[in-house]
């Protein structure tokens, strides 16, 4: 029987992860298929509940649901732990794993896809939510030179720092403490350019900066990306290579092979402008 697999969202329309998983499935010949679910607030769980019982394998899980998600996990990984959010998760007899390969994703996208390393960097990561979480963990694992978290509140990078034991200097601060500061690598891992907003940054972070990415997929050139353009660095990219990356490692997790991305961030790549 083709293995069931299923992203559950709300709204759900605009998810990529059918298109992207369809084209791993197809590339590494897998029999499974992959829908959509429109999920519901009210009934999450036993949306998951119906999934599972009828006959699923495993779920990617976008917002707003990846913390129910983690809390309906039996069996949570460390980076899914400190997100406190699951962006997949397997079913395997009755126990249900969670995983969280965002971060994991966004660090492939860095050092493989774009060739930049993070060993030995100076990095700035801008936000402290979830999308930050996730990242936090795979990006010291490649042991930077240290890692700043800059936050609008601040009590929510003090708080995320205090959660991780970490040989990496890795402190937070406010955007006003920015002035003076130069960064290898500029991450803006906040919600911002959802909305086009741009976070408080002062463009003197990008002197010598090599790597200016924005998280957000599919927003062309953003606030963000375009402070960091006319301060002059020479790379810019949005989160695109990261959203193929995560499904590959979640791919991966379910399958036992990983496919290759290149197909897929070519025919998902919007041009930044
Ligand atoms: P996500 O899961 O996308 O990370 P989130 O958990 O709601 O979403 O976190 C949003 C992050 O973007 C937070 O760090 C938020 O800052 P605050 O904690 O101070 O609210 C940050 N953010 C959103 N809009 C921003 C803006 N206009 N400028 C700076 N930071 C912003």
């Amino acid at each position: 029987m083709t293995d069931q697999y299923a992203v559950i969202g709300q709204p759900i329309g605009h998810s990529k992860s059918p298109l992207i998983h369809g084209m791993f499935a197809e590339a590494t010949g897998q029999d499974m298929a992959y829908r959509a679910i429109e999920g519901s607030r009210e009934s999450f769980r036993a949306q998951l509940d119906e999934f599972r019982a009828s006959g699923g394998r495993g779920m990617n899980i976008t917002a707003p649901f990846k913390l129910d998600a983690f809390a309906y996990a039996g069996r949570r990984s460390e980076r899914a732990t400190l997100a406190g959010a699951a962006n997949a998760l397997k079913f395997e007899n009755d126990v249900v794993y969670a995983e969280n390969f965002d971060g994991v994703g966004l660090v492939r996208d860095v050092t493989h896809n774009l060739g930049c390393a993070l060993k030995g960097k100076r990095i700035l990561m801008l936000g402290a939510g979830g999308a930050a979480r996730g990242a936090l963990l795979p990006f010291l694992a490649e042991k930077p030179a240290l890692l700043l978290i800059v936050n609008r509140t601040l009590s929510k990078s003090s708080q995320l720092v205090s959660e991780v034991r970490s040989d990496i200097p890795l402190t937070s601060s406010g955007y006003g403490d920015l002035a003076g500061q130069h960064f290898d690598l500029v991450f803006n891992a906040t919600s911002a350019s959802l909305s086009a907003e741009l976070p408080p940054v002062p463009a003197t972070v990008f002197a010598n900066c090599e790597l200016a990415y924005e998280l957000a997929y599919g927003k062309g050139l953003t606030p963000f990306l375009r402070l960091a353009r006319n301060a002059g660095v020479k790379r810019i990219a949005d989160g695109v290579g990261m959203l193929a990356e995560q499904a590959a490692e979640a791919f991966a997790w379910w399958r036992g092979m990983r496919p290759d991305t290149r197909l897929v961030i070519e025919k998902l790549t919007v041009p930044l402008g």
